[in-house]
């Protein structure tokens, strides 16, 4: 199995949407069959509405044991819990409030009001990854991680041009000065979210476009994050064809 950089383009937000939540059921059952449980990273942003809701709304979303899945976040906004700006609370709504995960399978960050300091929640979300990780690794191996991307090319909270985006270390890191509000923010470090055995990033509109065509050509992570981007065994760039139009034509896949 080969872990090159694949690019599957759709025609459209709507088909992009259903055919990651297909995607991902379908490996999600592959991979219950294969080791009865499965972690999934999941962020926030409107295109982790688009694919959480998609999986809720697809008529084959119950014939996953969800009992056995458990779930993480890339990132998450330093707001008290249940604010309107919390990425845990949308995936709530879009999928996580319907389905029958346990609650204790469910890996939120914590929130103002937990945590007297950002930096006590980073610590928090750390010793959490390493309690739940195997042999040696500092985090869990999650199954699937999905991924949005700024226009900027950020990814979780990992934004250009700061010195987040380089940490080797893997950590859970505060940002302090998000570009994107709200400002203060918890995020995996990329070391963290590659030591995902499969990286789904997901691009939709013109606006991304730029972004995704400098990281396919080989710009640096630091100042286009999602160049970072890397899964032990697959990394899937899912686009919309407005996100596809720098793409270079041989990265293009030639199905979906
Ligand atoms: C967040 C995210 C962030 C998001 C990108 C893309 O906290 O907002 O986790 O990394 O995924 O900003 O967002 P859009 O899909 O809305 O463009």
């Amino acid at each position: 199995m080969t872990n090159e950089r694949r690019v599957l383009v759709h025609p459209d937000k709507q088909s992009l949407g259903a055919s990651v939540a297909a995607r991902f059921i379908t490996k999600i059952i592959d991979v219950l069959e294969e080791q009865n449980y499965a972690s999934i990273v999941v962020s926030g942003g409107s295109v982790s509405t688009l694919v959480l809701a998609a999986i809720n709304a697809s008529a084959a979303r119950d014939s996953v044991d969800w009992s056995k899945v458990s779930f993480w976040w890339a990132d998450e906004r330093w707001v008290e819990a249940n604010d309107a700006d919390r990425n845990d609370r949308q995936a709530g709504i879009d999928l996580l409030d319907h389905i029958g995960v346990l609650p204790e399978n469910i890996h939120r960050f914590g929130a103002v009001g937990d945590y007297a300091t950002v930096e006590e929640a980073a610590a928090a979300y750390s010793a959490e990854l390493l309690e739940n990780a195997q042999g040696d690794d500092d985090a869990p191996r999650f199954d699937i991680t999905l991924l949005g991307v700024g226009p900027d090319g950020h990814i979780a909270s990992l934004f250009p041009d700061k010195p987040q985006v380089l940490t080797a270390a893997p950590t859970v890191l505060t940002v302090s000065d998000s570009p994107k509000p709200p400002p203060v923010r918890l995020t995996l470090s990329l070391p963290v979210i590659n030591n995902s055995q499969r990286v789904w990033t997901i691009l939709a509109g013109a606006e991304k476009a730029s972004s995704l065509g400098l990281a396919l050509a080989g710009a640096g992570a630091d100042q286009v994050p999602v160049a970072g981007v890397k899964g032990r065994k697959r990394t899937v760039f899912f686009v919309d064809s407005d996100a596809a139009a720098e793409v270079p034509e041989n990265l293009i896949a030639s199905t979906y």
